[in-house]
């Protein structure tokens, strides 16, 4: 039976959202690829840390070990941080893996070089994960890039912000209260100042900017402001104005076909796509030359949304590649 053997780095809630689906999708994914996928290895930085019991698969706190293991095809990461990650992926792209990313932090900062290092080497990159969790952003943009021109893009990027305004709204929850639901629920950052600052929605328009325009606005050039600082009295107030607060993220090409973005909240009125995204739902309103404006709606974050983006990206490497992979 013809298998690929794949290393999971990190094993918080998105490395095991992908290894959960792995095993509860394995007849899924071997019918739909052809080939039974098994994961081999998976990196933590703490091998005595309390976890789900895993069988069968080595734990292991050093890299090394995946990067020399000749029978690894594939590598997902979902580690924090750019650093180690980077470097990881970096080396592992030199050795000709195929690699899947959920970290926006490291991808929006490395990926141009990364892309360009897998271009190089021959092999893919799968990144869907790294921006709106379970929403196909990545895959839709790309679709559309092939035969249209990307004008803006304006996305709620980021669940845990977006979870907080709606539990302040709703529930009269406490910021602090929301937030720490927020973490409970495994959707914020491992440090969720990045959350709530605007930074992880700023890093997502990045990444999405590298994408539908081929470069990014200088970082510093962009506004960004967060949710931490909006009185509560004022979330309650517009609503009884029947408006809302979103957390909007927003990139466009200028006059001169230069992009430009902003960050921050934004009050909303009844009749704007963004009105009705509550909870930890992301939201990305796409505009383009030919077909006018689209709207991709659904989980943010979490283990499964996550897990089943890095999965499709999974399936697409195989089907992009079957031809060169060799089966174990
Ligand atoms: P967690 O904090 O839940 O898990 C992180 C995992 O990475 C842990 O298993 C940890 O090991 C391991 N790890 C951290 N640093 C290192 C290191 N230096 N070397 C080896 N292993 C390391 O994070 P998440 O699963 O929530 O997030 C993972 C990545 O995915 C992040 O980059 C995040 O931004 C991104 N992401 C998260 C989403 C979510 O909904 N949570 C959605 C989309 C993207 P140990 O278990 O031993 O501590
Ligand atoms: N912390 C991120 C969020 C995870 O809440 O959107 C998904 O990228």
């Amino acid at each position: 039976m013809p298998s690929i053997k794949v290393a999971i780095l990190g094993f918080g809630t998105v490395g095991e959202g992908v290894y959960r689906i792995l095993q509860e999708k394995r007849d899924e994914i071997k019918k739909s690829t052809g080939f039974t996928v098994e994961v081999e290895i998976i990196l933590v930085k703490d091998k005595n840390k309390k976890r789900m019991p895993i069988k069968g698969i080595q734990i292991t706190d050093n890299f090394q070990d995946i990067l020399n293991n000749p029978e690894i095809d594939i590598v997902f990461e979902a580690i924090v941080g750019e650093e180690p990650a980077y470097t990881y992926l970096s080396d592992t792209i030199e050795k000709g893996c195929h690699i899947i990313t959920a970290n926006k932090k490291m991808f929006a900062e490395h990926g141009p070089a990364l892309m360009k290092h897998a271009e190089f080497r021959n092999v893919q990159i799968g990144y869907e994960a790294t921006v709106a969790g379970g929403v196909p952003i990545i895959r839709t943009v790309t679709n559309l890039l092939s035969g249209d021109q990307v004008k803006r893009i304006q996305g709620i990027l980021n669940g845990t912000s977006n979870f907080i305004l709606t539990k302040m709204r709703k529930e009269g929850s406490s910021f602090k209260e929301a937030l720490f639901e927020a973490q409970r629920k495994g959707f914020a950052e491992a440090d969720p100042s990045d959350d709530v600052s605007g930074m992880d929605a700023f890093r997502k328009l990045m990444i999405l900017s590298s994408l539908a325009f081929g470069e990014q606005p200088d970082w510093d050039e962009v506004p960004v402001v967060g949710i931490d600082h909006l009185p509560s009295n004022e979330i309650t107030d517009a609503a009884k104005e029947d408006y809302r607060y979103r957390h909007v993220a927003d990139i466009w090409l200028d006059e001169k076909g230069e992009p430009q973005g902003t960050v921050g909240p934004a009050l909303i009125g009844a009749n704007h796509p963004f009105f009705n995204i509550d909870g930890v739902d992301n939201a990305v309103i796409v505009e383009t030359e030919y077909l006018g404006s689209l709207t991709v709606v659904g989980p943010g974050a979490g283990m499964y949304p996550t897990g089943s983006a890095m999965i499709a990206d999974l399936i697409h490497i195989i089907r992009q590649q079957e031809a060169v992979l060799i089966p174990n």
